[in-house]
């Protein structure tokens, strides 16, 4: 990521079984290593600056089961920074699950294998049930981030403080800590938070080189998205910190727009995985008993189309660039992509969506 790309593409949820699309068309993802692997080689080769992992730990139900069977973070970024040369690869990581001192050495083997290319996100948690099969009780939400503040601060010294330390925090209580070796190259991984709440983000303004948000890529609001980037990166600089915003989205890129509205059309929404969609939104507290049966129908709609995958990028490689360039010249970083078949899918993107961003300077290489 440490690149001259102005805008930063990756590739997001390929360690999930189908991905951010809650799909029951017989080509969605599988998540299988040699598919991810393959994946990570033709992303590396043409020129995708990252790939970040979902940390996920049980499926959501419905026909498919989404994010059923998943790769876990660490050891799949561990693994295709093995086997690439150039991308930054994340492990994502839920604080409150694992030992901090386990997960820095964990991230720096992985950095050692990448060559100073492992990115960690850092998740406080918030799907319960999740938490309840590792026998751990998620803590109330502000909790939830004033423990993962000890954790990155943990994690951090083990990264930098060479000799013994001991921490003494609210929460951790550790003793005669030594952490060997230090990240590759006297540098530390790049971190990233995607908080949505404002405790969130001020965690992430705090400790994070970039701040993911989900809701940055929009054709209705850019001017919303220019006010959002300015309105963090100026919190950021008023802690003394520089911080990056990225976002998220789907991209159906085709031939023609027809071809990509039809393809999107079908996988998303006709043939959408609606027991899946509904187990995520009843995790949201979200059911008809709630909001009631019409304006449920509308959510969960709005949800498989629109919030699973984040924006939908859909059409022609002319438009997917321009509103690629649309979200760059708001400020955003970068943005994390999927597809509903990332191998299938990738190629046509790399050949025809990246040359046009590179004539419009927003890639070094195409
Ligand atoms: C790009 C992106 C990636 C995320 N990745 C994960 C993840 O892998 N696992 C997870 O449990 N939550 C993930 N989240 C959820 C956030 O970390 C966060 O918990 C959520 O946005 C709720 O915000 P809050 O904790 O401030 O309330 C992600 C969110 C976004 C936008």
């Amino acid at each position: 990521m440490y690149n001259g790309n102005v805008l930063k593409i990756g590739i997001f949820g390929a360690n999930c079984s189908s991905g951010r699309s809650a799909t029951k068309v017989p080509e969605r993802w599988s998540a299988s290593w040699p598919e991810c692997l393959q994946l990570a080689r033709m992303a590396d080769a043409a020129g995708i600056d990252f790939m970040l992992p979902i940390g996920r730990w049980k499926g959501y139900g419905g026909d498919t089961d989404f994010h059923g069977t998943t790769l876990e973070t660490v050891t799949w970024a561990a693994g295709l920074l093995a086997a690439t040369q150039h991308m930054t690869v994340f492990g994502t990581v839920h604080a409150p699950l694992f030992n901090p001192i386990i997960a820095a050495k964990e991230f720096v083997t992985a950095d050692h294998i990448g060559e100073g290319r492992f990115g960690l996100n850092l998740v406080a948690g918030w799907n319960e049930g999740e938490f309840e099969m590792f026998g751990v009780k998620q803590r109330d939400h502000e909790a939830r981030y004033v423990f993962a503040q000890e954790w990155i601060d943990t994690v951090k010294r083990a990264w930098s403080e060479p000799g013994e330390f001991d921490v003494d925090g609210e929460f951790l209580k550790l003793t005669r800590v030594r952490a060997e070796p230090k990240p590759y190259g006297h540098t530390r991984p790049i971190i990233m938070n995607a908080g949505s709440s404002k405790t969130g983000q001020a965690f992430a303004l705090r400790n994070c080189d970039a701040f993911f948000t989900a809701t940055a890529a929009s054709r209705t609001s850019l001017q919303g998205t220019a006010d959002k980037v300015t309105a963090v990166k100026s919190e950021a600089r008023g802690l003394g910190r520089d911080i990056e915003v990225y976002t998220v989205g789907q991209v159906v890129c085709r031939p023609t727009h027809q071809a990509a509205a039809d393809y999107y059309r079908h996988a998303v929404i006709e043939n959408a995985d609606w027991g899946a969609v509904d187990g995520m939104l009843a995790l949201k507290d979200i059911t008809p008993q709630t909001v009631g049966a019409e304006e449920y129908a509308a959510k969960r709609r709005y949800f498989a189309a629109n919030a699973i995958g984040g924006y939908p990028f859909v059409g022609t490689p002319d438009a997917v660039a321009e509103e690629l360039a649309n979200i760059s010249t708001a400020g955003v970083r970068g943005i994390a992509v999927s597809f509903v078949n990332y191998l299938d899918e990738l190629p046509y993107f790399c050949t025809e969506v990246l040359p046009r961003l590179q004539r419009r300077g927003l890639r070094e290489t195409a």
